[in-house]
């Protein structure tokens, strides 16, 4: 199976063989490479650290190319030309996500935060680093992570490579000076320096390394979930409930305004716009302004490593695509989520504030309902009844992978529990009620 598993993604880099993949996927369809990937059992949100014992975990191995709903075109066009997927490459890329040497007491690697179990999650509401150290953001997955075409909950980072060596320097994450203090940390090491050599054909360095984790990440492709069997084809894929959840998605929900590529055709691939909205998360406006003035001042230079810091560690958090952009209609705009795997990924939203897809569905039933002058203008009362909720709830849960369907049983009952008691979000009458006119920006 690995061997399988690894070919697939070499040849991925050429684009000969695509051709043969297609055929793979139609040959799939009948056979059995659902078992391919294996399920765990349903662990509790929040697991112990993660150990270089998840390395060895089905869940971490990359993923098969022959899956449903997976765009073959489209995963081949997002591999970079100067950094192709190779066997080696991947396997040194998959070590060093898992291992804690990179971190600067020896005890965080990037698993720790992005666990292959909780579906690349960490189950919290915002990120915990060295030394116990918490973030402001709450932990996105990293499953179909390189159809992105920026990286972060503001797009700070443009490729999957530029991304990976933040979180290394981050003071609260994994707390290194610089990267080269990491490579320091495992050029020594044989395994290291054989793999290095072999792959790249010079000792470690930086570059390298974050190529090689880049290289893992793209191997990170999650379809095959009841909805792609059900656009594929099988009508019996999905329950009438999610059915009528992806009508309401598309229409009175508003949903696709955002979380589709254009608004004229149906997106059942990435379920977002790769665009940046305020929808009012976390928005605190008597902060804002100050906040915003600070960030001027701060990060006038544009210094990335700024901007990150400020980003994981400040209030100025809260300020989003500003921070990178300094536009005013960019203050508090995040990224819209890709949505496949969301169920396995609560808690939800940037700041991990929302607990259920309940709490998502009354937020945005209510029209966010803050006074808050950078609202998006698509952001508006829905008048959902509670059974459209929970069919849209229903959708998006058809969104979970097969190999992260025990997971998702779970889960989904837990948040069911959760949400026949506390429904905090939840605003009727605002619902039910006309659009709030948008403030004007203060001064
Ligand atoms: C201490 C926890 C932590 C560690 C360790 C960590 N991350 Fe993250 N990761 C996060 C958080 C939190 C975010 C979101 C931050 C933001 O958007 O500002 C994130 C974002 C990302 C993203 C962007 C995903 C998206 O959809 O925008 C990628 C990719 C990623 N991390 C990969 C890595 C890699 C590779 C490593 C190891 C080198 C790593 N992370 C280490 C917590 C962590
Ligand atoms: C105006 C654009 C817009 C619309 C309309 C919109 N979304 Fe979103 N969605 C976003 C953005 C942006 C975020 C991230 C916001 C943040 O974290 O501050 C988000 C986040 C989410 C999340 C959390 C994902 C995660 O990983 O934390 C879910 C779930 C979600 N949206 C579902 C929906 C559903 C369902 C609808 C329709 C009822 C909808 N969205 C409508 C833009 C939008």
């Amino acid at each position: 199976m690995n061997f399988d598993r690894r070919t697939g993604w070499s040849v991925a880099a050429g684009v000969t063989v695509i051709a043969i993949i297609a055929v793979y996927i139609r040959e799939w369809r009948h056979g059995d490479a659902r078992s391919e990937v294996a399920t765990t059992g349903a662990p509790a949100r929040i697991p112990e650290k993660a150990s270089a014992k998840s390395r060895e975990d089905p869940l971490a191995s990359p993923r098969s190319l022959r899956q449903v709903g997976l765009p073959v075109e489209l995963t081949r066009k997002v591999i970079p030309q100067d950094n192709p997927q190779t066997p080696e490459k991947i396997a040194l890329g998959q070590k060093l996500f898992f291992d804690g040497r990179l971190s600067a007491d020896g005890t965080v690697s990037c698993a720790t935060c992005h666990d292959p179990a909780l579906a690349f999650t960490d189950g919290r509401t915002a990120s915990i680093g060295i030394h116990g150290r918490a973030g402001q953001r709450n932990a996105p997955t990293i499953l179909n992570a390189l159809y992105s075409d920026a990286q972060f909950w503001d797009g700070r980072a443009k490729t999957l490579e530029e991304q990976a060596g933040f979180p290394i320097t981050n003071p609260v994450e994994m707390g290194q000076p610089t990267l080269d203090a990491a490579v320091a940390a495992i050029a020594g090491i044989e395994e290291y320096k054989q793999a290095f050599q072999t792959v790249f054909g010079r000792p470690v360095n930086g570059a390298n390394l974050v190529r090689a984790l880049a290289a893992y990440e793209r191997t990170l492709v999650s379809f095959d979930s009841p909805f792609d069997h059900f656009i594929a084809g099988n009508k019996n894929a999905i329950d009438d409930s999610a059915k009528r959840g992806w009508e309401l998605f598309n229409t009175k929900a508003r949903c696709n305004l955002c979380h589709a590529q254009s608004e004229l055709a149906r997106d059942v691939t990435n379920f977002t716009d790769f665009d940046y909205h305020n929808i009012g998360i976390g928005i605190v406006r008597h902060k804002v302004v100050p906040l915003a003035r600070e960030a001027q001042q701060k990060l006038a230079t544009g210094n990335l490593n700024d901007i990150d810091r400020a980003a994981i560690e400040t209030e100025m958090s809260v300020l989003g695509r500003f921070l990178i952009t300094k536009k005013t209609p960019d203050t508090g705009a995040f990224k819209t989520p890709n949505l496949r795997n969301v169920l396995v990924t609560a808690p939800y939203f940037h700041d991990g504030s929302q607990a259920t897809l309940w709490d998502v569905m009354d937020h945005y039933n209510k029209g966010a309902g803050l006074q808050n002058p950078w609202l998006d203008e698509d952001i508006q009362p829905l008048a959902l009844s509670e059974s459209e909720i929970d069919d849209v709830v229903a959708f998006l849960a058809s969104l979970t992978s097969a190999e992260y369907k025990e997971l998702g049983d779970h889960e989904l009952k837990r948040q069911r529990a959760l949400s026949q008691t506390n429904r905090p979000q939840r605003d009727t009458k605002r619902a039910f009620g006309p659009k709030i006119p948008r403030p004007e920006p203060p001064r």
